[in-house]
Order: structure tokens, then sequence, then C-alpha cells
């Protein structure tokens, strides 16, 4: 299979993976609709060509958290991403290190994260939920300080799973699951020799270690259900606060009210996201709730978005909205099932070469130059309000 573009890593991963995990990846909640908006609201963001400019030079380098990263990319948290490649965290983590952006660790990932921190270049970053038993999270969070993290995101928008209808269908979940997920295997014996055998332990690392005893995709499915925390608010984030010293970033916002609290709250960053259409499905695309968040809190946080990324000009595109850098999960994961590290590796390359050329043809030479001016005319109207 040829793979010039992002995109052509979805259908690779497609074809080598069974339908269990390509669509626990793939899909969104309910009727998918705030997935799909994700990805066609973006497109739908106009850019305004420049020319002769004198673009030499052009840089994509940038800050964040005291981090120099290589171009505003970082690989989002995902969970189980230990099933899409044979320890598939360490080979995104070496290919993100390798290509000079950071890899964030789920809590819910296969490796954990003492497999992973002494094997790459560079500090990792780590995501945890709120859940029920916070002896887990203290102890997860002491793991992650002992192993060198520094940056932590703090995902807030999963009080309860969201309904992932797809799941039920696919074998992830639902009657005759774990037999279901062996039949697919046997069809799809690359995978099953790769990761299905080589990859183990298919264990919740970081969960497992904590409890003492193996974690099973069952468990996954379980524990998650049971444990996440409905109660969260606010004051359980100071608590998490006091226990950690380095930048915190809170993933899931869409709101400009929620920014303006996380900002008065103390937090570093902020991740505007609908957790990849993955929740609550009617809510806003990210592209969408981006710009007035940008106009409330830009420059009192860093603003990270997620949802919908696919490409180097998706990310030009939320740049040029206000976002300080971006994080990318379906796309990455993709590209891991497809090629392992290689394939990361290949499609950061790819994310750079299309800024590369977004940026010179909207007379934008460094990072810090992206802004509204690359907009589309009519759009820049549209967002402030004179089309409206
Ligand atoms: C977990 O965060 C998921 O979206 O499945």
């Amino acid at each position: 299979m040829i793979i010039s573009s992002p995109n052509d890593f979805r259908a690779a991963a497609k074809s080598k993976l069974p339908p269990f995990l390509f669509h626990y990846i793939d899909g969104g909640a309910n009727s998918e609709h705030t997935l799909g908006r994700n990805t066609s609201d973006l497109q739908q963001v106009g850019l305004k060509q420049r020319i002769l400019r004198n673009m030499e030079g052009l840089s994509l380098d940038t800050e964040l958290f005291g981090e120099k990263l290589a171009l505003p990319v970082v690989l989002a948290p995902v969970g189980l991403t230990g099933m899409y490649a044979r320890r598939g965290e360490v080979q995104a983590a070496t290919a993100a290190s390798n290509k000079g952006i950071p890899f964030t660790m789920s809590t819910v990932s296969v490796c954990p994260i003492e497999e992973v921190t002494p094997k790459i270049d560079r500090d990792m970053w780590f995501q945890l939920y709120v859940l029920k038993d916070r002896g887990f999270m203290k102890n997860v969070l002491e793991r992650a300080k002992a192993a060198g993290v520094k940056t932590l995101v703090f995902t807030v928008d999963m009080p309860v799973p969201g309904s992932r209808y797809r799941d039920m269908h696919s074998g992830m979940s639902g009657p005759n699951a774990a037999i279901r997920r062996v039949m697919q295997a046997v069809m799809h014996p690359d995978w099953a020799l790769q990761v299905g055998l080589m990859g183990k332990p298919h264990d919740l690392g970081n969960i497992s270690t904590y409890r003492g005893q193996p974690t099973n995709l069952e468990d996954y499915i379980g524990w998650l259900g049971n444990n996440f925390d409905p109660s969260i608010s606010w004051k359980d984030l100071e608590w998490i606060r006091d226990l950690w010293d380095g930048p915190m970033i809170i993933k899931g916002i869409l709101d400009q009210q929620d920014a303006k609290d996380a900002v008065r709250f103390g937090a570093d960053g902020i991740v505007v996201s609908n957790h990849g259409g993955r929740q609550l499905d009617g809510v806003s695309s990210s592209v969408n709730a981006l710009p007035s968040i940008a106009d409330a809190v830009k420059g009192d946080i860093k603003i990270l978005v997620d949802s919908g990324i696919r490409s180097g000009l998706d990310v030009v595109r939320m740049l040029a909205l206000g976002a300080d850098c971006t994080m990318i999960g379906r796309s990455y994961i993709y590209a891991l099932a497809a090629k392992g590290q290689a394939g990361v590796e290949q499609l950061i390359e790819l994310y750079e070469k299309e800024m590369r050329v977004a940026m010179t043809l909207t007379g934008a030479k460094s990072i810090k130059e992206l802004n509204r001016d690359a907009l589309e005319t009519t759009h820049q109207a549209l967002l402030s309000g004179k089309l409206l």
C-alpha cells in the first residue's frame, strides 16, 4: 500500500488490525456527529495565500513549558496504544523523541511508565483521569515523577464514559466479545503474531503494577466503567495541584468560562477538546470552540487543541485560529498500526512538510507569526462577527 499522505495510514491500519481495535480507535460516541464535525468543520477553515515575502529560514520550532518542540504537535494520550503495535507505547514515544516532539502516555497504556521512559531521549508527558481510587492516582503520580515526567495532562471530560456503540458491534465489548476477538485475530495473522503473541503482556501496565496482578481487556472495560468519578469538581484538581510541581494541563475544555476557570485555578495549559468525539455527541467541534476560547485566555495560559487534526495543514489552521500547539491521537495510532515506529516518524515528517508549504504560502515565517492573518478574509470576518 502506498503511503503518500497522512490519511493513507488509516486504510493501511484498517487492513492490518482486527476490527475490534480498528473501530475502537476510529469510532466516536452515539451517532458520531461530533466526530464527523471535528474534521469537516476544520476543513472549512480557509487560508489566505500571500506571495513574494522571502520565506527563507522558515522555522517550525516552538517552546512549550520550557521544552523545545521541533513542530507544534504532541502525541496525545491514547488508551491501549500497545495493542496497535508491539509494545506500541515504546515505539510511538521513540518516534516522537527522534522527531523532537513529546509523547503523552495514557493512564491506561499497555506498557507501564517505567518501560518507556528509559528508552527515550526526552521527557515523556503523562495523562491522568480523575478516578475513584485516589490511592492509584497518588501512586501513579509518584511513579511518573520518579521516572522523570514533568508535564501532566489531566483529562476532565470523562466523569462518565461516553456511549460508544461501535464497540458493541465490533467485539470490543458486547455478547461473546472474547471469542469474537480471537476469531478476528486469526483473520489478521500479521497482527496476531507481532502484537497478539510477541507483544505480550497485554496488560494495563500502570494499573497492574499498582494492583500487583495482571489486568486484561475485560478488566479495562470494567475498571474504566466503574472507576470514573462523576463527583469530580475543581476542588479535586487542587489536591492534584498540591501533589504535582511540574506543568499541569487541563484537557477537555470547550467553553470560554471553563477556560477562564482553568486560568484562575492556576493551570499551565488547557487542551480544547471533545475527546475526539468520543464523549458527548452533539457538542461543538474543537475547531469551532477554539476562537472564542483564544479570545478569552490567549496569553494567560498555553492553548493546545485536539480532535479532528489529520494533517499538517490542519495544524496550521488551528494555530491560525489561536492555538499554541496541537495534539494528535487517531492520526498517529493509524500510522503506528500500519508501520510501527517508522510509520509514526514518516507521519511526523509529512506533517512537517505540509506545515512548511502552508506557512510559506500564507506568509508566516515562524510559529509566533502564525495568526489570524493567515486566514481567508471571509473567515476572519466570520470570526470578528461581521458576517454573523
Ligand atoms: C479513553 O479515553 C477513550 O476515549 O477510549
